[in-house]
């Protein structure tokens, strides 16, 4: 089966369907960072970093062998379907609508198989609008369509992440619920145990482990390697790093006295998710945006690396993220898991 990537960030989806023997030939992203971490961890697909507006089939995607089943999959960008997200969160904002971009390009290539991915907040943003448009489309496109929400941690995945995911199928097909595969979840302390042991705001980029991998997930991910990358830890201020340490696993900013809080203007307008500090033996939380929200290493005083984070979402050790820390952040905090990315190419692989 051959694959194309739309709004491939760094290819977490990717990552999952090449793992399952799909053959993904182009992927589209426009973020320069993102695009350069794309090419540098999938060589053999041609990548375009351009807008998806700009790309149309008959110029951009004509190498594909059509004797081959194909997929097109991804997702558009999905913070103005957010419910967290009031200010962007309308249906009279048409930049949210890139979903139509979307549409344009299955109409355009009809592959034999759509996976579109999202928020879970999709299915009722806007007294579930955008969901419904986008199953009408994929209807009027001729596609029959299942969609599912998915638990990254029931998938063997350290993180409990859940996402949308729509299945169209151009020939009638549909694709029932993968069936989680994890009874007993990954655990942080399973991902993180053998990595290097870093401070606040280390950016040693390549580093030796720290030990060797004695949990199935962190040798699955590891392999041979003897070193990883991206060992990269936002610098805090003192003052945070005070903060963090009266944090216990599993507690969040409450447990942060008031008085190392002054500049918080209203305490009250905090979530529980700022300052949450990891607990070791269970998956973690969500790490969209691990930085903006101060996400505490379970056991050391500071934020977590970029491997970390890359370790809670699945990636391989052998994946490398580009661009400054800040984009680094970003990529890894957007990316589907590519092992749950996995489980549902299998999903569609097993109806062909
Ligand atoms: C949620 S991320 C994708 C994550 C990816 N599926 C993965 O698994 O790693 C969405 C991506 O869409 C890209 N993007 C947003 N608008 C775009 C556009 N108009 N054309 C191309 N890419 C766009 C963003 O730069 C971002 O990297």
């Amino acid at each position: 089966m051959q694959g194309i990537d739309v709004f491939a960030g760094a290819g977490g989806m990717s990552i999952g369907a090449t793992a399952c023997g799909v053959d993904v030939r182009y992927a589209i992203e426009r973020d320069p960072y993102a695009a350069e971490t794309f090419a540098m961890n999938h060589s053999c697909v041609t990548l375009y970093d351009k807008d998806v507006r700009e790309i149309s089939a008959a110029k951009h995607l004509a190498g594909l062998d059509r004797t081959q089943p194909l997929v097109l999959f991804g997702g558009p960008p999905c913070q103005g379907f957010s419910t967290s997200n009031q200010k962007n969160r309308s249906i009279v904002n048409e930049k949210n609508w890139l979903y139509q971009e979307y549409l344009r390009l299955v109409s355009e290539v009809k592959p034999d198989w759509v996976i579109f991915e999202n928020v879970k907040g999709l299915v009722e943003t806007e007294g579930g609008f955008f969901l419904d448009a986008v199953l009408k489309g994929f209807k009027a496109l001729g596609y029959i369509t299942s969609h599912f929400v998915l638990n990254s941690a029931d998938f063997g995945v350290p993180q409990k992440r859940n996402r949308l995911f729509i299945i169209g199928s151009l020939h009638g097909v549909s694709v029932s619920t993968p069936i989680a595969t994890t009874k007993k979840p990954v655990t942080v302390s399973q991902a993180f145990k053998d990595l290097p042991i870093l401070g606040n705001g280390d950016d040693l980029d390549e580093m030796e482990y720290s030990s060797a991998a004695r949990a199935t997930y962190a040798k699955s991910l590891r392999g041979s390697l003897l070193r990883c990358s991206n060992n990269v830890v936002t610098d805090n201020a003192p003052h945070i790093v005070e903060r963090y340490s009266y944090i216990p696993q599993g507690g969040n900013w409450e447990d942060i006295p008031d008085h190392l809080m002054k500049n918080y203007a209203d305490k009250s307008r905090c979530h529980t998710g700022i300052y949450r500090r990891l607990k070791e033996d269970e998956p973690s939380v969500v790490i969209g945006n691990f930085r903006k929200n101060m996400l505490v290493h379970p056991w050391i005083d500071r934020g977590l690396s970029v491997r970390e984070a890359a370790r809670l979402q699945s990636f391989p050790d052998w994946f490398r993220f580009c661009g400054t820390i800040g984009f680094q952040q970003q990529q890894v905090g957007n990316a589907v898991p590519p092992v749950l990315a996995k489980a549902v190419f299998e999903s569609i692989l097993a109806r062909q």
